[in-house]
């Protein structure tokens, strides 16, 4: 059962779209960035807090219900997280446990903080702003499934965040696109000289829709001893989670597998913050800095692009631009999107 929600004050999303996308579950933060000490995070318009009180973790509106000062500008005592303004604390569940200038009143009901679900995964802290909130029917979380997380066999890596202004479904479309490789990646991994896309498929699933891509544009970095690798055909899966997630899962020589999970939080309509845990069955002793900057790289290859595109919105009516054959997993992507009920000139 959802609840009601309202919108955030300046919602820059259509309140349609943002009633749609409040429905879905995105990373909001790095586990390895919220101790205890509050932190803010924004997530479709809506200000966060995010801290921990006796190990569990809370995530509410970055509101006192005091006096409005961001809860996130407080500190923390160990009992919850101590507010800037007047020392009003806030503990596990959201509600007040302590008021510095009359310790010994009732508290009022009213001094609770809006909460949301708070949900640790693939070292990422995943929320929704529209799930049941706590006393209601509670919901297995519909976070995107990274393949080999849980794997022993595999080293588990969290990327940097990486802040774009632009929007994420356009991110997102950027991600699955295998045609750009070529032209954009040209300091990382890309060929120039290899830019054709063979026909690949794409089959729609529960959540989206995966495609299985092959090429010979191999995935070692340029200048590796490793590239060269002629005659070896990758195979690139992608597995799209609607609206803003998807892993690619690339098959390497001799049975070397790489997973990237692209999860972008739409921030708001014009800015995304991007987050990126990989895993890996090769190099597992090699130091995960290396990996970090490989793939910031490659996103900042990205983001040139992303933050140029006009329009800044993600157009969902397919008339709306011109299409090429290469573009299967964006058309799909854009049906995908369009079958949520997003509207066609979506996030404009
Ligand atoms: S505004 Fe937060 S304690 Fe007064
Ligand atoms: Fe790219």
């Amino acid at each position: 059962m959802s609840t009601e929600v309202l919108l955030p004050p300046n919602c820059t999303f259509d309140p349609h779209d943002w009633r749609i996308l409040a429905q879905h579950w995105y990373p909001v933060a790095l586990a390895s960035s919220v101790v205890e000490a509050p932190i803010s995070a924004m997530l479709l318009d809506e200000p966060l807090v995010i801290y921990r009180v006796d190990g569990k973790l809370v995530i509410a509106r970055d509101v006192c219900p005091h006096r409005g000062v961001p809860l996130s500008l407080g500190t923390h005592d160990r009992q919850g997280v101590v507010c800037r303004y007047h020392g009003l604390r806030f503990g596990s569940d959201g509600r007040c446990n302590r008021i510095p200038s009359s310790p010994n009143t009732p508290i009022p009901a009213k001094l609770q903080l809006k909460t949301y679900p708070a949900v640790e995964r693939y070292g990422l802290i995943w929320t929704c702003l529209g799930a049941p909130v706590s006393g209601e029917e509670s919901v297995e979380p519909l976070i995107p499934t990274m393949p080999f997380w849980d794997d022993d066999d595999f080293q588990q890596i969290v990327c940097p965040t990486i802040d774009i202004a632009g929007f994420a479904g356009r991110q997102l479309e950027g991600f699955l696109d295998v045609a750009h490789f070529g032209w954009v990646h040209t300091d990382t991994f890309g060929d120039p000289d290899n830019t054709e896309v063979p026909v690949y498929t794409v089959v729609e699933s529960a959540v989206g829709f995966k495609a299985d891509y092959r090429s010979f544009v191999g995935n070692y970095p340029i200048g590796s001893d490793q590239r060269g690798q002629a005659g070896f055909e990758w195979l690139r899966h992608f597995e799209a989670h609607l609206p803003f997630a998807a892993t690619l899962t690339v098959h390497f020589p001799e049975g070397g597998r790489l997973i990237i999970m692209n999860a972008a939080c739409p921030v708001s309509a014009r800015k995304t913050r991007l987050f990126a845990p990989i895993a890996r069955n090769f190099d597992r002793d090699q130091p995960v800095e290396a990996v970090h900057d490989f793939n910031l790289r490659v996103f900042e290859e990205d983001r040139l692009v992303v933050e140029s595109q006009k329009p800044e919105c993600l157009p969902l009516d397919t008339m709306l631009e011109a299409h090429i054959p290469a573009d299967r997993s964006s058309i799909a992507y854009r049906k995908g999107l369009r079958r949520l009920g997003l509207s066609s000139i979506f996030a404009a």
